[in-house]
């Protein structure tokens, strides 16, 4: 059979394939299906009958709040027997896993990552977690997220790059060539690859009020140049499939939208793989109140693009009926079907259908960790530090303490299905492991009293607090960004002990520090650090590691600040302003200290360019302290009049560099026209002849400026 013989390119298989199915086989490939033991054989059955496009290994929608281990393979290959073996075409099962910030070996959560301002670090992060998920039978992980968030009570913002669209777009393409590596020249995944999956289409973090799933309206001036950069970045990196998002957007539901899926997702970024749904996102039409039933829900999600339908009955019930009937046309199925049959193609799934049972290569394990403590440790941001950092060994007893002292799931971070949270240390067993010679104590964490009693004895005090991995996360949102209850209390009365107080935050969202800052002698914000998060944190305060981690969203100094991000637009009053609380933050978006400095001089660039010619912008950078350190460049972008509104500032480049004492570098950004344009009025993509602002500096209030002109 053509469709079988692997030496013809993949658009002949599938083409092949697609005109030998008939309709109710066409169905089932748009299916995504999840598995419990009582339905197991009925679902075999459906599989023998007419074949199935997906299984989910999750058995719930709120799957980020479970810790559920991963089917074993033999039960993975069993399905997959039943697909392959006793159906008529033999068409592979695809299996879709959230693998969304490492598989066993936990990364930092994606806003600690989007922290690092390191593609190759967040690259690399995908790539193993795409190693380790599919030595067990994953083909495609729901990752990642590329949802924009500007308003911290929303608990998944956990989840995504942050605040800002171009930093966002730039981890976007690393997390996606992560995952799926180059394809071959023949159009196949190689081995050790996922597909991955850029979700969740579109605007799902702007819920009003920050609570998850709640309605979005988001004007389309700001949708496209906000919200859609790490999406185009994602589909300009070759991302094999996109989710459709729940949430009521724009008097539409995100995922019964022509318009965003098939007219601008589809058609205008030319995204050629699979729309697959969020879970329910489908029959959610229904509870939109946009179709009376699951017929006319799976008529209006498949007309608007969704190929595959995530965990409904919408589309299994009733596409037959409507392609039959003329409500949607066998065009649109073909499409739908084509795009997944190409998915299954090129992850070699004809060919490789079975899992090998997996070895345990505890080399590779080793090197997995080592790859995490690096990356958590250079997401942590340093936020304030009057000296006492990095401790001295000298210290004779430290006081490990308060509620994340001696925890290890917390950690982890919300999505960690695989993670093993055994293998965690807490903050207190890796501050023992840094500093074996010194006495490290620690107290229950939640007795303040003996935590106040050891803390009073010790010659410095590390105290942990922050969230629990489940006050964040989906469905976790929270209407006061400060610590949770009790927790200001705790630091400050450590505070006023009178001993060196190093505050670690494990978080997942940016918290309110404002009332805290006073009692403490430094903050290390460790956000949800992963596997090795706590050696990582310790590699820091020992100094180690230098810190280098910087903010990848604004911190606020009162929750009533929401929503606030660094690239606002200029009010038409210069001002815009409480009576009641400062209108600037705590920490400005980009921010982060080191234990060295760093200076930025001699600002060069030409005083005009050509339109459409790149223009060089070039920076002194030296590090001015007594330490390697690695400093974030970052460069910053105005364009003085435009055809719409436009931000203050966007960030426009960024660069990591390595500077010794005393070492001074030129670091060159180049603005393009890429860089320069934006959507203008009727969305299209323009760019304005005139004149630019630049900045380039340390964080989003970085002073050294120049300007350009667009000729
Ligand atoms: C719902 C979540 O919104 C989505 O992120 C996840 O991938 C699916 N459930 C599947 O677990």
């Amino acid at each position: 059979m053509n469709y079988k013989n692997p030496s013809l390119p993949i658009s002949k298989r599938v083409a092949d394939l697609l005109g030998r199915m008939t309709l109710a086989e066409k169905v089932g490939q748009c299916v995504q299906f999840f598995v419990l033991p009582e339905t197991r054989e009925s679902i075999k059955q459906q599989i023998r009958q007419n074949g199935l496009g997906s299984r989910i290994l999750n058995e719930s929608n709120l799957a980020g709040a479970l810790t559920l281990r991963i089917a074993e393979v033999e039960d993975l290959n069993e399905l997959q027997r039943v697909a392959v073996e006793e159906t008529r075409l033999g068409i592979p099962l695809l299996y879709g896993r959230d693998v969304i910030h490492g598989h066993r070996t936990i990364f930092p959560i994606p806003l600690s990552m989007a922290a690092t301002f390191d593609p190759s670090a967040v690259e690399q992060a995908f790539e193993i977690a795409a190693q380790e998920a599919s030595a067990v039978g994953v083909h495609w992980s729901f990752a990642p997220m590329l949802d924009i968030a500007r308003d911290a009570r929303w608990g998944r913002i956990i989840e995504g790059f942050g605040e800002d669209p171009y930093l966002a777009a730039q981890l976007a393409a690393a997390a996606v060539h992560g995952f799926q590596g180059d394809l071959n020249p023949q159009g196949y995944y190689a081995k050790g690859r996922l597909m991955a999956c850029a979700k969740h289409y579109i605007g799902y973090g702007a819920a009003e009020g920050g609570r998850d799933y709640n309605t979005a309206e988001i004007s389309d001036n700001t949708l496209r140049n906000i919200y859609l950069p790490s999406y185009r970045a994602a589909v300009r990196a070759g991302v094999g499939s996109v989710m459709s998002a729940f949430e009521d957007l724009n008097g539409e539901s995100a995922s019964g939208s022509h318009y965003l899926l098939t007219e601008l997702l589809k058609q205008e970024l030319g995204f050629q793989g699979f729309i697959v749904s969020d879970w329910g996102s489908i029959s959610d039409l229904i509870t939109h109140r946009l179709a009376a039933d699951e017929r006319e829900a799976a008529r209006l999600g498949m007309q608007a693009g969704v190929d595959m339908d995530m965990c409904s009955p919408c589309y299994p019930q009733y596409l037959a009926d409507l392609v039959e009937k003329g409500e949607i046309l066998i065009e649109r199925l073909d499409d739908a079907i084509h795009r997944i049959l190409t998915a299954k193609f090129q992850l070699g799934l004809f060919e490789h259908p079975y899992t090998p049972t997996p070895a345990q290569d505890e080399k590779l394990l080793h090197r997995h960790m080592a790859a995490t403590r690096r990356t958590a440790a250079r997401g942590m941001v340093l936020l304030q530090n009057n000296g006492v950092l990095p401790l001295t060994k000298d210290h004779q007893k430290i006081a490990v303490v308060g509620p994340f002292a001696d925890h290890r799931r917390p950690l982890l971070g919300s999505w960690i299905n695989d993670g093993v949270p055994g293998e965690t240390a807490t903050l207190f067993e890796a501050i023992k492991a840094a500093c074996p010679q010194a006495e490290i104590w620690t107290a229950p964490s939640e007795l303040n009293d003996e935590i106040l009693d050891v803390a009073a004895r010790a010659d410095v005090v590390i105290l942990a607090v922050g969230e629990s991995n489940n006050r964040n996360g989906e469905n976790s949102c929270v209407a006061d960004l400060r610590l949770p209850a009790g927790q200001e209390d705790l630091i400050r009365a450590a505070g006023s002990l009178g001993k060196p107080l190093v505050l670690v935050v494990f978080s997942g969202r940016p918290l309110v520090l404002t009332d805290v800052i006073r009692h403490t002698d430094a903050i290390l914000y460790a956000w949800h650090p992963g596997t090795m998060g706590a050696h990582a944190a310790a590699d820091i305060l020992f100094g180690e590691v230098n810190p280098s981690g910087r903010l990848p969203v604004t911190f606020l100094r009162h929750t009533g600040q929401v929503p606030f991000h660094y690239n606002a637009k200029s009010t038409g009053r210069w001002v815009s302003e409480y009576h009641d609380v400062p209108s600037k933050p705590l920490f400005p978006f980009g921010f982060g200290l080191s234990y060295t400095t760093f200076e930025y001089s001699d600002l060069q660039l030409p005083a005009e360019v050509a339109f459409g010619q790149p223009v060089q912008v070039s920076v002194a950078v030296s590090n001015t302290g007594s330490r390697v350190g690695e400093a974030v460049v970052q460069c910053y972008l105005q364009d003085c009049v435009s055809r719409t509104t436009r931000p203050v500032r966007e960030l426009k480049g960024f660069q990591r560099v390595l500077l010794q004492p005393g070492e001074a570098r030129r670091i060159k950004f180049r603005l393009g026209l890429e860089e320069l344009s934006y959507y203008g009025p009727g969305s299209q993509w323009v760019c304005d002849p005139g004149d630019f602002k630049v900045w380039v500096g340390a964080d989003s209030n970085a002073t050294l400026e120049g300007k350009f002109t667009v000729r």
